[in-house]
């Protein structure tokens, strides 16, 4: 008799995952794919009215959920998440930074201090200080799991994006910074680099036909992708099925040669 193998989806059953910025789009999609793997996933973003809604979708979906509001460029707000998270959950195994800021188009040349300041604290201090702040956590639960968002344009800068697209290169710096020193917590620390996805946040990008088609010239998948196809991503390098992969970033841009 043959005897067919059970295929079983790693399971997060027991883990606490926190997701910034995720009540919609791409950190949304990653809380949802951490849900449906068992864990309990905190999200988070600047809007109440916007938590309410991802928290009662998620529940919908019977993902255990917690919902609190968290501006991540705030150290009060990512101290009270964090506190919130340990209280409520018990514990942290999961942190995926996800949140990001785009307040400039243009040239490089003509951006200023202020740009540059807003850009950095969001997309690149408060990813490092949201870490800094979990850890602790992490290492009482014998280690965990660190996912960046970055971007294709971490590897290429993108037209008229040009200090976020140096936010994002920065993130392929921190993940391998901080990667051999929490090894040694038993925390991995990854990365990933999507390329134009469906979200708000890139609206301009996919709205305009001629952009789309321009894009799609770099393309070998001939399409702009979806929320989830970053979600599953990110819920496989916080998973066992990761457990020998660190300081890695995945390029995730339906074959966009921004890389070997
Ligand atoms: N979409 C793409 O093509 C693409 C490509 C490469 C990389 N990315 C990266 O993917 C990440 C998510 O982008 P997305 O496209 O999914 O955006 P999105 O769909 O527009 O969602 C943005 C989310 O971030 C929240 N948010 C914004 N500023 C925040 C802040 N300061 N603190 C906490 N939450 C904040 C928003 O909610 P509130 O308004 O309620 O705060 C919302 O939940 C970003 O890091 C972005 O750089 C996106």
């Amino acid at each position: 008799m043959i005897r067919r193998a059970k295929v079983m989806l790693s399971s997060l059953s027991g883990k606490v995952a926190i997701v910034t910025a995720s009540t919609d789009g791409i950190g949304l999609a990653a809380a949802q794919a951490l849900g449906q793997r068992g864990a309990h996933v905190v999200v988070s973003s600047r809007r109440q009215s916007n938590v309410d809604k991802a928290v009662a979708l998620l529940q919908s979906e019977k993902i255990q959920v917690t919902g609190t509001t968290c501006n991540v460029g705030k150290s009060e707000d990512r101290e009270r998440l964090v506190n919130m998270t340990v209280e409520h959950c018990g514990g942290i195994d999961i942190l995926v930074s996800n949140a990001a800021v785009n307040p400039f188009f243009g040239n490089i040349m003509d951006s200023t201090e202020a740009v540059w300041d807003k850009i950095l604290d969001v997309n690149v201090k408060a990813a490092f200080l949201m870490t800094q702040l979990v850890v602790p956590h992490m290492e009482k639960r014998g280690g965990g799991s660190v996912v960046f968002v970055s971007s294709v344009a971490g590897y290429q800068p993108m037209q008229a994006l040009g200090p976020y697209s140096v936010s994002k290169t920065a993130l392929l710096g921190l993940t391998r910074a901080l990667a051999p020193e929490l090894a040694q917590s038993h925390i991995r620390v990854n990365c990933v680099a999507p390329g134009v996805i469906k979200t708000r946040f890139s609206q301009a990008l996919w709205q305009d036909e001629d952009i789309v088609d321009e894009f799609k010239k770099q393309l070998s998948i001939k399409r702009v992708g979806e929320p989830e196809e970053i979600g599953g991503v990110i819920a496989f390098l916080c998973s066992k099925d990761a457990s020998y992969i660190t300081g890695e970033t995945i390029t995730v841009t339906g074959g966009m040669s921004c890389r070997l």
